[in-house]
């Protein structure tokens, strides 16, 4: 068993599940930087630092609030996590997974996962929200490496790690609300330095839509523990190569402000109809 795995992950559930209420969550919300703003249309019961949480590091990026929220969306109960925990903080991939691990031993079936990311496909504008059709894992890391864990896949299966009717549920939603919602591959990279225009190069050739430092260790560990997935980029900024300017953080969250209000009623619209 690894030190994040599925019985630490029970014992941290365990030891935060009064805080929440105890009721099941439609699902878990993982949301990237500059997307925190969702938290608070949450209806909160609790906020609970992830320092409370055992198990959990402190976050330490900016824009990263650090704290699993619980409280009602749309009218139905909810767990979201500000702030994530990256690899290129120096966290093990099984870490980064860890939260999605404990909220589902909170109970959550459904994973809403959210991140920044530069747009790799030349016809977006930052501002755009993009809808994950698939992902390649460019990380060179599982969180699965180790002995099995209790309840986890040994090779779970990866042809839709992206739920397909969750995902018609999102586009109905986005039609519904006159919001366009491109799609596209999602390559997750190691960070934290933002590619070369070389390496943006490849990833077109690869097939990427758009490219960030999140997301896939979650989804992996998502996937081989049977929670069914659902996936946003909130396209940031054009990557590199492909706009003159160079990318800072601080554009990062900027961006993600702005298509915030667009965010945050897509992922309630959707909550909604869980
Ligand atoms: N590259 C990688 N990660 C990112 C980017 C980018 O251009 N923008 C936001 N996160």
């Amino acid at each position: 068993m690894t030190t994040f795995g599925s019985v630490r992950a029970r014992q941290s559930a365990d030891a935060i599940r009064g805080r929440l209420g105890g009721a099941a969550p439609s699902a878990a919300i993982i949301l990237g930087s500059g997307l925190g703003g969702l938290a608070d249309q949450i209806d909160a019961t609790a906020r609970i630092p992830f320092a409370d949480i055992p198990g959990f590091p402190t976050a330490t990026v900016v824009g990263h609030a650090g704290a699993l929220i619980g409280g009602t969306l749309a009218g139905k109960f909810v767990v979201a996590l500000a702030g994530r925990f990256h690899m290129y903080e120096g966290h093990d991939a099984a870490l980064a997974a860890f939260p999605v691990r404990v909220m589902h031993a909170l109970g959550a079936q459904t994973l809403i996962v959210t991140n920044a990311a530069g747009g790799v496909n030349r016809l977006w504008q930052p501002g755009d929200l993009m809808l994950i059709r698939d992902h390649i894992n460019l990380m060179f890391r599982n969180p699965l490496i180790g002995a099995l864990e209790p309840g986890d896949l040994r090779f779970p299966d990866m042809s839709a790690p992206y739920d397909s009717a969750l995902g018609e549920l999102a586009r109905q939603v986005a039609m519904g609300q006159g919001i366009v919602l491109r799609e596209g591959v999602y390559a997750g990279g190691l960070g934290p330095a933002y590619e070369t225009a070389a390496e943006v190069r490849m990833l077109d050739f690869l097939g990427a839509d758009a490219t960030g430092m999140s997301t896939v260790p979650e989804v992996i560990v998502a996937r081989a523990i049977g929670m069914r997935v659902l996936g946003f980029s909130c396209i940031t900024n054009l990557a590199c190569g492909l706009s003159n300017s160079p990318i800072t953080h601080a554009e990062v969250l900027e961006t993600t402000a702005a298509a915030a209000a667009h965010f945050q009623k897509l992922i309630t619209g959707i909550v909604g109809k869980l």
